[in-house]
């Protein structure tokens, strides 16, 4: 198995708050991993730590073996489950927006050939996500699962290796959600991503994952509840499932 990113002995804290304790988690490249867990488990969190929005209070996360780098990197998308589309641009200005907010941080804007770039790589994206014949629509001229698909072709259109998904299609028709099931994983298959997918929906997560993953809390104290955090409880690989990468992949069992 080649590791992409490791998590460390990672705790998250807020005050005397323990929200995650002594995570350790080694994910493999290509996998797609499904987090299930109540909710304030902290699963969002554990998406913020490895997006690098937020730092662990202890413990290490690695890419490549290397300290995550302290800022959103180019090579971490993210969907949430509800996007903050901008309401007064285009699909095509939305999506070109995520790739100038990186290459001109300063004015926002880009010029000449390098627009032409930025306009090209927006519509082919927009194109893989389904929206081919929608560039030109504003996102309140768009269905929800369209602008989901919006929402991931602009996270994509940076090129990330690792795509994190916060319960995307959790607002979506069940009909909607089976046609962004078929999306994500041939987006998975075709741009080789590493996927970590939160999601509400236990049978989504085991359609989906190379392997599922559970956080809650081992040890509950019913005087202090936040004395004790969540940590991955459950750790099951899906081995008729393989990941992008040409190994499969094997998960050892967790250990207390
Ligand atoms: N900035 C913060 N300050 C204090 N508590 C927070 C903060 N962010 C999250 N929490 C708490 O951490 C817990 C986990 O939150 P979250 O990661 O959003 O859970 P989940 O996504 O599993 O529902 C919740 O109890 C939440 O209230
Ligand atoms: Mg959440």
């Amino acid at each position: 198995m080649s590791t992409l990113l490791s998590l460390r002995d990672v705790w998250v804290e807020y005050g005397d708050r323990i929200v995650i304790e002594k995570l350790d988690l080694d994910i493999a490249a290509g996998s797609f991993v499904s987090i299930i867990g109540p909710s304030g488990a902290g699963k969002s969190s554990v998406l913020r730590l490895i997006l690098g929005q937020e730092a662990p209070t202890r413990g290490t996360i690695l890419l490549d073996g290397t300290p995550l780098a302290p800022e959103c990197g180019p090579d971490r998308g993210v969907v949430f489950q509800r996007y903050s589309v901008f309401p007064h641009l285009s699909a095509l200005r939305n999506t070109i927006l995520g790739m100038e907010c990186e290459q001109a941080p300063l004015t926002g804007r880009l010029f000449g050939a390098a627009r032409r770039a930025a306009k090209d790589e927006a519509a082919t994206m927009l194109t893989a996500v389904g929206l081919g014949d929608s560039m030109h629509l504003f996102p309140a001229q768009m269905s929800g699962g369209m602008q989901q698909r919006l929402a991931i072709a602009q996270a994509l259109v940076k090129r990330p290796r690792i795509l994190l998904l916060d319960e995307p299609f959790g607002a979506l028709d069940p009909g909607i959600r089976a046609d962004m099931h078929t999306l994500i994983r041939s987006l998975w298959r075709d741009y080789s991503l590493t996927i970590i997918m939160v999601t509400h929906d236990i049978r989504e997560a085991f359609t989906l994952g190379t392997r599922v993953l559970a956080l809650d809390k081992r040890r509950h104290d019913p005087h202090a509840p936040h004395r004790f955090g969540a940590t991955a409880i459950y750790d099951l690989p899906m081995r008729d499932r393989t990941e992008n990468s040409l190994e499969n992949h094997t998960v050892l069992p967790l250990t207390e």
